[in-house]
């Protein structure tokens, strides 16, 4: 836990929401951050879409600007929140046209255009489901999201569909509508024209009563093992996402916020699209890919204030703008008008948070939390020091612990209880008190993996890290076998069971091999089947056998032959060991390998 601190001694511009983190901690309760948040008229319950969006086209901020969606070429679509409120309520009433209702899921597989947040957030107020899934994705992860999430309508552009779905529509019986966005000249067959339905609807909608636990947003994540886990969220979630944005992103009704996560995760989502709106700021939306001079463009000319990007985009930055120099890029674009830059997703190293302060002339702010928290857990704050390096300290209404580790790696729960490490610099598996409005009520379908996420009264997270004797957390890494690539969770079995469709493969094992820019890149060890040589040609058909069936955020960048992938008694490949192979670590206790491989 070594390195210089940023200190905060003169105040930022605007001064920040926490200024005193232990006051700010002391006097927090989340009844009173409900407050925030206006409800239903009527006292007809809680709902996401109306605090988002209707809250504030009802008052003069209908003419403030909540959507700047940059599109591909560069042309921009805006949308007030009088339009997104509209826009909103016609997606809802097209839903309740085709019978469509509460709690049923509406999948989105769609680029960052204006038809996914109205369809979002139409979702929302017609108390249905969100399941948003990552246009990256190829059509095997998508259709396994599809079938696990129970999907009812999916929105979706023509080509993804063509490309994507409709091969395996006959497997996805629950899929009763497909709505197409775009040229209604070009609706594939079996499904139906969005844009036609939209121009049809009407644009008031009265949201039906929403309780605030009712289930709101589905978003799959991965584990080490099994299909990728659905965790759902309730529509009280936004009481956290308020209250994070508030403290950890000092967001205010005036900010230009610009998160640069796809919706198809969970950043997106949480940070992308709701918790800004909730705070009646402008989203800045970005169709297309990362490209620096790009980025930098649409940071000073759509002046944006607050920042909320990944150490991966950062360190992909930091190549084409040295720290050091020479570098004329953002001296030749005007950051003026940005405030506040923050991070998360994956480590991010001292590196990237002085890089920031030097050439942003902002230090960035690193956040943790996860799919499963549903909002930032820990964060560096505006107006505290940064240890650059450390991921920060627990928001005001959080309560993190580190627990001690047995033998496998995770959280030592044996007979029902934890032990709490509190020695400064212990490691362990960090661990949250439960009771955060953000927090999921558990994987769909899955009460055993939800079971197993908890333990002795903590939410158990997956990840070690340590607490330094100031409260500040250090990450140390994943207790799983999970990849974090480019920001991105890969789940390792999901690509060896994709591999291992393909006829030439026995067995795979995969792990993440770590990558100066994306964090980890995916890479497999296969087992040929007999009769199949390990030459290039087989790597490459197997390349892009992978890269067809998983899209490019899952699959595998490398691949090596090993004829004998090691074992554990019970049979299953060893990640770990062909980790550590691959980085000439020491290969740890192997006592849980098979006996033919146990080395001596
Ligand atoms: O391992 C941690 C890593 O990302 C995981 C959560 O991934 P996901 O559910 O996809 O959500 C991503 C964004 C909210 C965590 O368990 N992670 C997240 N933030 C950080 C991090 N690792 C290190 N430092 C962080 N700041």
């Amino acid at each position: 836990m070594p390195g210089e601190t940023i200190r905060k001694d003169t105040p930022p511009r605007v001064p920040p929401h926490l200024d005193d983190y232990d006051e700010a901690c002391a006097s927090f309760s989340w009844e009173q951050a409900r407050s925030r948040l206006q409800g239903l008229p009527g006292g007809r319950g809680l709902n996401l879409a109306h605090e988002a969006v209707d809250r504030h086209a009802a008052t003069d901020r209908a003419t403030a600007v909540a959507l700047r969606c940059v599109r591909r070429d560069d042309t921009v679509t805006t949308l007030t929140y009088g339009d997104l409120s509209r826009a909103t309520s016609r997606f809802a009433h097209v839903l309740r046209t085709l019978g469509v209702g509460r709690g049923e899921r509406v999948a989105t597989l769609l680029g960052r255009c204006p038809e996914l947040y109205t369809a979002v957030l139409g979702t929302l107020k017609n108390t249905g489901v969100v399941c948003p899934l990552f246009s990256a994705f190829g059509p095997d992860p998508v259709a396994q999201r599809l079938r696990l999430s129970d999907a009812r309508v999916l929105v979706t552009t023509a080509e993804l569909y063509r490309r994507k779905v409709a091969g395996r529509r006959t497997r996805l019986p629950g899929l009763r509508h497909v709505l197409i966005v775009g040229d209604p000249a070009d609706t594939p067959q079996g499904t139906l024209s969005l844009t036609a339905l939209t121009d049809r609807a009407a644009d008031d909608f009265t949201i039906p009563p929403t309780a605030p636990g009712d289930m709101a947003l589905l978003h799959f994540t991965s584990g080490t093992t099994g299909t990728p886990k659905g965790a759902v969220h309730v529509h009280e979630a936004a009481v956290a996402h308020w209250t994070s944005a508030y403290y950890a992103l000092d967001l205010r009704p005036d900010d230009v916020f610009w998160c640069t996560a796809d919706p198809g995760w969970v950043t997106g989502m949480s940070y992308g699209i709701l918790a800004p709106l909730l705070h009646g700021a402008t989203v800045v939306a970005d169709e297309g890919d990362y490209d620096a001079r790009r980025w930098y463009r649409i940071l000073a000319q759509r002046r944006v204030t607050v920042w909320y990007t990944a150490p991966t985009a950062l360190r992909m930055l930091m190549r084409t703008t040295p720290r050091t120099g020479p570098y004329d890029l953002p001296a030749s674009y005007d950051l003026s008008a940005l405030r506040l830059v923050a991070s998360v997703g994956e480590p991010l190293n001292p590196e990237g948070v002085l890089w920031g302060r030097d050439v942003l002339g902002l230090p960035v702010h690193d956040t943790w939390w996860q799919t499963e928290t549903g909002a930032i857990m820990i964060a560096n704050f505006a107006a505290c020091d940064i240890r650059p390096g450390s991921m920060g300290r627990p928001l005001p209404g959080v309560e993190a612990a580190v627990l001690r580790r047995g033998e496998d790696g995770r959280a030592d729960t044996s007979g029902g209880r934890v032990t709490v490490l509190r020695e400064p610099g212990a490691e362990g598996e960090l661990a949250l008190r439960p009771g955060w409005p953000s927090m999921f009520r558990g994987y769909l379908h899955d009460a055993g993996r939800t079971a197993a996420a908890f333990a002795d009264g903590w939410y158990l997270t997956g990840d070690v890290v340590r607490r330094d004797a100031d409260g500040w957390y250090w990450f140390v890494g994943r207790a799983d076998d999970v990849v974090k690539s480019a920001g991105h969770l890969v789940g390792p079995f999901e690509v060896e069971s994709a591999l291992m469709e393909h006829p030439a493969v026995a067995e795979a094992g995969v792990i993440g091999r770590p990558d100066p820019v994306a964090g980890n890149v995916v890479k497999a060890f296969v087992t040929l089947r007999p009769g199949h040589e390990p030459t290039p040609e087989t790597r490459r058909d197997l390349l892009a056998f992978a890269r067809r069936r998983l899209g490019p955020a899952v699959a595998p960048r490398e691949i090596d032959f090993d004829p004998h992938l090691p074992h554990t008694r019970s049979g299953k490949v060893m990640r770990r060991l062909l980790r550590a192979r691959e980085l000439g670590l020491p290969e740890g206790d192997l006592s849980a390998l098979e006996r033919t491989e146990t080395p001596g």
